[in-house]
């Protein structure tokens, strides 16, 4: 996607084939920063301090983490660890296992003098084919959109509430959730999108903004609950977002919030997609409520909230009384039974086993 004219992705390999750049995601949307990635621990801090984030950025990261701690050494005990290591960062986003064991499936059969070539290659891979799949899911969802249009008084935009931020910032390009709404304004169909703050980061106050502003899409950001009222009121046609993991039962796990979103979409018989491509479904797990491992984070980004002051530097300021004890759960389980369906890069399914396996026939037996 472009910023001020430029191409950029959220990951690439640097111009000397060794470092890998991201963009700093915590000092958006205040500072562009690109951020070179040297060796692996830095890539674990880029995970575990959420410059990258995103199911599929992460998963992408961690697979130039392992080129880049294959730099210091390739035997196997090296390569194990570096593994174990950076699927210990971020517990739910399911595409990071993903990507460690793809690297690690291409890597260990390997003689080690011939790991860290295959390394960045396998890793290139990951990203092409990301930037692939979500393409696709651009695609598939642009057809739901128009379908939506088609209904609707002539000129009216479709109006789409989306959660967090599932945009190109959290896939190596395009996105997830807003790839069809990307697909959807380059066809020329009009659309707005009603940003969810997304509490206690704000990823879509300042990504999910940041991006749609950039591509010069309508959109209005809203307090977290703000959606259920808008639905209320006919103002919401769809909603579509993103996913950390989904079971193959098509339980779907998404930033917290998600699931209130979900009941409220239900209620006003509102459609509610969620996007993602096939490395966010975990096909080891088939009831998400109780098997998937919710991240718990800190209790401070819920009694502070962060901004930029007047001097453009970005601080952080108490929301609540000192002391006041707080829980963080970072995300939650959408039943299926709420998921209108699946948008993947193979098509649209039902949030369901049969509907999952009808697209990833090779997942079945
Ligand atoms: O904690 P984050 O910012 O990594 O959470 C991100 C989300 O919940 C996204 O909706 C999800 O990863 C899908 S990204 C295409």
């Amino acid at each position: 996607m472009r910023v001020k004219g430029q191409a950029y992705r959220s990951i690439c390999l640097a111009a000397d084939g060794i470092g890998i750049e991201v963009i700093d995601q915590t000092q958006l949307p205040f500072h562009f920063q690109v951020v070179r990635l040297e060796s692996l621990e830095e890539a674990v801090g880029a995970i575990c301090r959420m410059l990258v984030r995103g199911a599929p950025l992460i998963g992408a990261t961690a697979a130039y983490g392992m080129c880049l701690g294959l730099r210091q050494s390739s035997c196997t005990q090296a390569l194990e660890e570096m593994a174990r290591r950076l699927m210990g960062c971020r517990p739910t986003a399911v595409n990071l296992r993903w990507a460690v064991e793809r690297m690690l499936g291409c890597l260990r059969p390997l003689p080690e003098e011939q790991r860290l070539a295959a390394a960045y290659g396998e890793a290139g891979r990951i990203c092409e084919e990301d930037v692939a799949a979500n393409e696709a899911i651009g695609r598939w969802g642009l057809a739901l959109i128009e379908e939506r249009w088609r209904e609707k008084p002539s000129g009216e935009p479709v109006h789409i509430l989306t959660h967090c931020n599932a945009g190109w910032l959290a896939t190596v390009d395009w996105g997830t959730a807003l790839a069809p709404v990307y697909a959807a304004a380059a066809a020329g169909i009009p659309v707005h999108v009603w940003v969810d703050e997304t509490r206690p980061r704000n990823q879509g106050a300042r990504l999910t903004a940041w991006e749609l502003a950039a591509a010069g899409i309508p959109h209005h950001l809203l307090v977290d609950n703000a959606g259920g009222h808008l639905m209320q009121h006919g103002l919401i046609d769809l909603c579509i977002v993103g996913a950390d993991r989904v079971t193959a039962g098509g339980d779907v796990c998404n930033k917290i919030g998600t699931y209130l979103k979900a009941l409220a979409a239900r209620d006003n018989r509102v459609p509610f997609y969620v996007a993602l491509p096939g490395s966010t479904v975990d096909w080891t797990v088939d009831e998400g409520l109780t098997e998937i491992p919710i991240e718990e984070r800190g209790m401070e980004e819920v009694l502070g909230i962060q901004g930029e002051d007047e001097s453009g530097s970005i601080r952080t300021v108490a929301i609540a009384p000192l002391g006041t004890p707080a829980v963080n759960p970072a995300f939650d389980v959408t039943p299926a039974r709420l998921v209108s369906g699946l948008i993947t890069e193979r098509g649209i399914c039902r949030a369901s086993r049969e509907g999952l396996l009808g697209l990833y026939p090779e997942q079945g037996g």
